[in-house]
């Protein structure tokens, strides 16, 4: 079955709205992982409007499961990783006036970076993963630059309806083979729902599921902990027998 990380950035846009103390990104990752999730993300993103350093910091000290930190491919952002040494980073593009990470990482103009920032993650002990849509050049490009996971970019798949959904997810479906067979292991995320999970957590060579924003919004009616126990029970469900 695999593994859901939360990603807590929007318990973080709402303390952020009042730039105050509360609610504490560090507080509902504890919750998190006492619901049963098996690991933490959070985007630290260059304009710091969720997540701040201060929370990557304390949850490097608190989480007890693992801690994904979501950077973008820039030498600031690259460093702070390098010094905070989470157990994951996944490189993710970053444009300041987008709502929420929009795209995969278009690997081709970035290979000569990736192939020396890649090697110095892992050299200092963090796996790394690298956001990218359901398609062949970027995954092959994950693979070369000695990547140990690609995350399948599963946005497309949730924006579509009726037969378009069924051809991404088909294409997601390829994809996790692909990258499995590049020696790659797979993770997905971005824009999973309670309704929409079911399929995604039953591609083939899955490891990780990454949800935020389904799960802190279901807590403001149900609470994390019981949003987190209810996603954990969709992604149960969608295990074969
Ligand atoms: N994975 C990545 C790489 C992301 O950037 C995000 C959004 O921050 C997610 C997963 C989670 O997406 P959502 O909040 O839509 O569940």
């Amino acid at each position: 079955m695999p593994r859901l990380h939360v990603n807590i950035d929007h318990v973080a846009t709402v303390r952020q709205a009042r730039h105050s103390d509360t609610p504490d990104p560090v507080f509902a990752a504890a919750i998190c992982e006492l619901a049963g999730a098996n690991g933490i993300t959070v985007h630290l993103r260059e304009d710091r409007r969720h997540i701040q350093d201060r929370d990557v910091r304390i949850l490097k000290e608190t989480v007890k499961t693992l801690l994904n930190v979501e950077v973008a491919l820039v030498d600031d952002m690259l460093a702070i990783a390098l010094e905070m040494r989470p157990d994951q980073v996944c490189i993710v593009p970053e444009r300041r006036e987008e709502l929420t990470t929009e795209g995969g990482l278009d690997t081709a103009p970035c290979l000569d970076k990736l192939h020396t920032e890649v090697p110095k993650l892992k050299g200092a002990g963090i796996e790394v993963s690298l956001f990218v849509d359901p398609m062949p050049k970027p995954i092959e490009d994950a693979a070369r630059c000695g990547a140990d996971y690609v995350e399948l970019h599963t946005g497309a798949y949730a924006n579509a309806r009726g037969k378009e959904r069924e051809a991404e997810l088909k294409r997601l479906q390829t994809a996790a083979t692909y990258a499995h067979e590049m020696g790659l292991r797979v993770n997905a995320g971005h824009g999973l729902d309670y309704e929409n999970v079911l399929p995604i957590a039953q591609l083939p060579y899955l490891e990780e599921l990454n949800i935020g924003y389904a799960i802190v919004g279901r807590a403001v009616y149900v609470g994390l902990d019981q949003a987190v126990r209810e996603m954990q029970d969709r992604i149960l469900a969608a295990q074969p027998d």
